[in-house]
């Protein structure tokens, strides 16, 4: 069998509106994914037994034996495919996303995994068929299959695609050190119940519910003052992005960008707020938590005006380095399928 290689894409969230904890654990979310041209390649072959190397950007930070999310996703799709035996793979997993930073990174490679075993097995699934199998690995991985511009709901994994015109140039600043998904959700979870609880007590500053929290929905314990606590609403769409996004202007999408967990994320990591208003000082139109973060994502007005906000950004000290890149990008694609 011929080794087969895949490329996949980093994401941004252009909106991440997060609704209540659910009791699953999981949040209901309304997001717009936004596939950008900052790309992994995964190449598999076949072994005797399931093998991971991962090379590049943050290797030596990615778990590289059975708990790594593209071996698992191996393991999954053979597990749909009912297929015993020669479902070994050496995967090779060429990282230039960063790890733990908000782009999906991660759930890149175990789409890229899917798609690279589906070839490589000549399995013939669909792109429904691996998504069914890609939700199960984890909320951002079906979207990676799909690239460009989507809504997602449910936990992220319920994918529409999204009326979009133009190419939008972005520059993602990084940060050193990552942050870990549910620490960030949990950190919200605590924001949102101090406010409640400071807007029962018609206090300003309770902090009880954040410093004494330990864990998701820690600080939700009914506040002392009087009247009812504010509920956290649904999670729900933007309209005006919408819009922004189908007249492919990036003037009307930058200011429209929003992120519920931006300030957990700014929260754990409080430097962050300095490449945040250092991007706006610089002239993006939009300057955002990726994701969970720690990655910042600034759209610029062009390619040029890209690479002056990359250089700004860079000198003004306030990331470990800036990258340019484009939106929207494709999905999980074979590049290559090599003589073996
Ligand atoms: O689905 P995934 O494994 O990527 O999620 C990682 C973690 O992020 C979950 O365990 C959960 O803590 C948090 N999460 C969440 N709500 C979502 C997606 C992720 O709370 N919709």
């Amino acid at each position: 069998m011929t080794p087969v290689t895949v490329r996949v894409p980093a994401k941004v969230n252009l909106q991440l509106s997060v609704g209540p904890r659910r009791d699953d654990g999981y949040h209901d979310l309304v997001t717009v994914f936004h596939a950008v041209s900052l790309f992994d390649e995964v190449t598999v072959r076949p072994a005797e037994r399931t093998t991971v190397r991962v090379t590049g950007q943050d290797a030596a930070a990615v778990p590289a034996g059975r708990a790594n999310l593209a071996a698992r996703a191996v393991r999954a799709l053979a597990t749909s495919l009912r297929r015993r035996g020669k479902s070994s793979v050496h995967i090779e997993i060429r990282k230039r996303i960063p790890v733990a930073a908000g782009l999906a990174g991660g759930s890149a490679d175990a789409a890229a995994a899917l798609v690279a075993c589906n070839e490589l097995w000549g399995a013939g699934l669909t792109q429904p068929q691996l998504s069914e199998v890609a939700a199960g690995l984890g909320s951002d991985v079906p979207f990676a299959l799909v690239g460009g511009t989507a809504i997602g709901q449910g936990r992220g994994e319920l994918l529409t695609a999204a009326l979009v015109t133009g190419t939008y140039h972005w520059v993602l600043a990084f940060s050193s050190g990552g942050l870990a998904t549910p620490d960030v959700y949990a950190a919200c979870d605590r924001l949102r119940a101090s406010r409640a609880g400071a807007s029962r007590a018609g206090a300003v500053d309770v902090t009880g519910g954040a410093a004494a929290g330990t864990g998701p929905g820690a600080g939700a314990r009914p506040g002392t003052g009087t009247g009812p606590a504010p509920v956290t609403p649904g999670p729900s769409l933007s309209t005006d992005l919408m819009a922004a996004l189908r007249s492919g202007d990036p003037a009307e999408v930058g200011p429209l960008l929003s992120n519920d967990l931006q300030a957990a994320a700014v929260s754990l990591r409080p430097d962050l707020r300095r490449a945040l208003a250092e991007g706006s000082e610089l002239g993006a139109l939009g300057a955002i938590v990726s994701g969970s973060g720690p990655t910042c994502a600034f759209l610029a007005a062009d390619a040029r005006h890209a690479r002056e906000l990359a250089v700004g950004l860079t000198s003004a000290g306030v990331c470990r380095g800036a990258v340019r890149v484009q939106g929207p990008a494709g999905g999980a694609a074979v590049i290559a399928a090599e003589p073996g």
